[in-house]
């Protein structure tokens, strides 16, 4: 973060958040907080909540949360100096010029310093494809009819052929050799010295979603191997966590987004209209990217080539989607390999229909399965019916299952009931396939590992604690931060209590703590769990003590069990067990 913490902190408190997502979102008073439909899920009743108290928001469907900076970069897709600058500006809140000197590089974060080494990079290759050297790249994607629009939009670059010229420029710009490797920007061995990783290639340049360069993409321009050399993972660069082209399709307002195999088809996609197209980064689809694709849509229209490799790519897909819980439908690209050479064939139109026609995904794995079946030989056709009832009761909702069976049935011309008595029969013998049913929102806790209890009862307190600042002088002598076993869960206790002791209450200030999103939504969670409504001050005072004991004991517990391996666990064994043996006997008042 390259302003001074007060002064972020004063671009804060100058901008009341409901103030500035009023800007963006209808929203309704009700209690102390005002609701709204989430701008980052699709939703219809509104579950996204913004405090005037906490100044922060948080959505119970979504789990998107934080404070006023988190809105802003999440909406706008802005970074953090961005975000601050126009929250500034809005407030009218002057900011010194910027300057990336030397001395605030080496204050920034080893993340922020990969960014800033892969946005130099970046930038490098952008300006290489554009001059004398990189003809040869601008020719080869104009050849691919991309325009030069797109190219800006995408960042396209250009490798040289030259073997370190990258590591003169990043040298030049004072990154050290050892941050280049670590980025993956460049290798060093005995005879070549530090050379270039990416040479004589287009560049692809990776975003997340907030447009920050986390990695690269290379494409040779002929047919050499491999075709596409990919940055490694690095602090930054989490391949199951992002998603190519989802910096721009997280706004699209569509209520699907397109599942594509490569960075070209998601570019020609774009280039085409059709901004909610993403692809995985060089590796198959992960529950990570699902989870991610969950924050925005319910939809996901697989577009993968139609080879062999593409259809089983697609079913691996499909399983994880249904595990996440978004619905997948298959786009049928025939005649056509993928998106890129459809779409340049036969038109933007033409896939418009494509997509309505998207196959619900699974009649597309019985359709896949059917091929292997020779439906003329009965005992063939037989086993081809037993798989489609073992499919079918992978549906654990009834009416699900049923409408399914009358489709299927009717569609393969198998009778209805026999269909069902094989459904039945099938299930008899082998119980209904795990249903893949996950938790909604989370709120609903189910059967919860020890391990998500512990922070859970560690969530509900901070969230006690911040709604009402008031108990903390209560608890103080029972409860530390050392009490929260989870790091950041520590982090956030440690700031909330340093303040409170002073008499400050800043919540909001806290989650400006974490530099990275994950981070800032776990943090506003955790100022956000639901409490139990209750009633009277003894049920509350009850529940009180029932989460300061629990959270004491588990803390007791898990420092009890790394006695040994850490040397102040001792410490926090002892006074944990007095603090327990003290609560066992105490009763907390919250009499004022
Ligand atoms: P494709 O071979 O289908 O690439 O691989 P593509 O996007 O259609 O490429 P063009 O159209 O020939 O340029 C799909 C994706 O798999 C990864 C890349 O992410 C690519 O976009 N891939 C493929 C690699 O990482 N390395 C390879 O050698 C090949
Ligand atoms: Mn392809």
């Amino acid at each position: 973060m390259y302003y001074p913490d007060e002064l972020v902190e004063e671009v804060r408190m100058k901008n009341d958040i409901v103030d500035v997502i009023s800007g963006y979102v209808r929203l309704q008073k009700k209690g102390a907080n005002h609701f709204g439909l989430c701008p980052f899920h699709n939703e219809k009743s509104p579950s996204f909540s913004v405090s005037g108290g906490k100044q922060m928001y948080y959505c119970f469907g979504c789990g998107a949360g934080g404070n006023v900076f988190t809105f802003i970069m999440n909406y706008e897709n802005y970074t953090f100096a961005e975000a601050v600058k126009m929250l500034a500006d809005r407030a009218g809140v002057n900011l010194p010029e910027v300057e990336y000197s030397e001395e605030m590089r080496k204050k920034d974060g080893y993340r922020s310093r990969l960014l800033e080494v892969n946005k130099e990079a970046a930038k490098y290759f952008y300006y290489q494809l554009r001059s004398r050297q990189g003809e040869i790249g601008y020719r080869y994607l104009a050849g691919r009819s991309l325009s030069k629009e797109t190219m800006q939009k995408f960042g396209l670059g250009f490798a040289n052929v030259s073997s370190n010229d990258l590591v003169q420029y990043l040298r030049s710009k004072g990154y050290t050799d050892e941050l280049m490797q670590e980025a993956g920007l460049a290798g060093f061995d005995e005879k070549y010295g530090m050379h270039d990783k990416f040479w004589n290639r287009v560049m692809f340049p990776i975003q997340d979603i907030n447009h920050r360069v986390i990695g690269f993409g290379g494409r040779v321009m002929g047919d050499a191997k491999p075709k596409y050399l990919n940055s490694p993972e690095t602090m930054v660069f989490d391949k199951s966590r992002n998603l190519y082209g989802l910096n721009f399709a997280r706004t699209s307002r569509q209520s699907h987004v397109i599942l594509c195999e490569g960075y070209m088809d998601v570019i020609a996609m774009h280039q085409a209209g059709f901004t909610q197209a993403v692809a995985s980064l060089g590796t198959s689809f992960t529950s990570g990217q699902a989870n991610l694709l969950k924050r925005y849509v319910k939809d996901v229209l697989l577009a993968y080539d139609s080879d062999g490799a593409g259809v089983k790519a697609a079913l691996r897909a499909i399983g994880i989607l249904k595990e996440t819980g978004l619905s997948g439908r298959v786009i049928n690209m025939e005649p056509y390999k993928d998106p890129d050479e459809f779409i340049k064939n036969l038109g933007t139109e033409a896939f418009k229909e494509r997509l309505e026609q998207a196959e619900n995904s699974f009649f597309f794995e019985i359709r896949m399965m059917e091929r292997e079946y020779d439906l003329k030989d009965p005992e063939s056709k037989t086993a081809f019916h037993r798989e489609i009832a073992r499919k079918l009761c992978g549906f654990s909702e009834e009416v699900e299952r049923e409408n399914y069976v009358q489709a299927v049935a009717e569609r393969y011309h198998i009778s209805v009931d026999n269909l069902r008595k094989l459904v039945v029969s099938y299930a008899a013998q082998t119980g209904l396939v795990s249903p893949v049913t996950r938790p909604k929102s989370g709120l609903a806790a189910k059967k919860n590992t020890p391990e998500e209890n512990r922070k859970k009862s560690q969530r509900l307190l901070i969230t006690w604690i911040t709604e009402e600042p008031g108990i903390y002088p209560k608890i103080a002598k029972y409860i530390t931060p050392e009490d929260f076993t989870e790091e950041l869960y520590r982090k956030v206790a440690d700031r909330l209590f340093e303040g409170l002791s002073k008499g400050e209450y800043n919540p909001a200030a806290i989650i400006s703590m974490f530099m990275d999103e994950e981070e800032q939504r776990e943090a506003a969670a955790l100022f956000n769990t639901k409490l139990t409504e209750l009633e009277t001050k003894q049920e509350r005072e009850k529940a009180l003590h029932d989460i300061v004991y629990t959270v004491k004991k588990n803390s007791y517990e898990y420092y009890s069990g790394r006695i040994g391996a850490e040397i102040s666990a001792v410490n926090q064994v002892i006074a944990g067990k007095k603090a327990l043996e003290e609560l066992s006997k105490t009763h907390i008042s919250l009499d004022e």
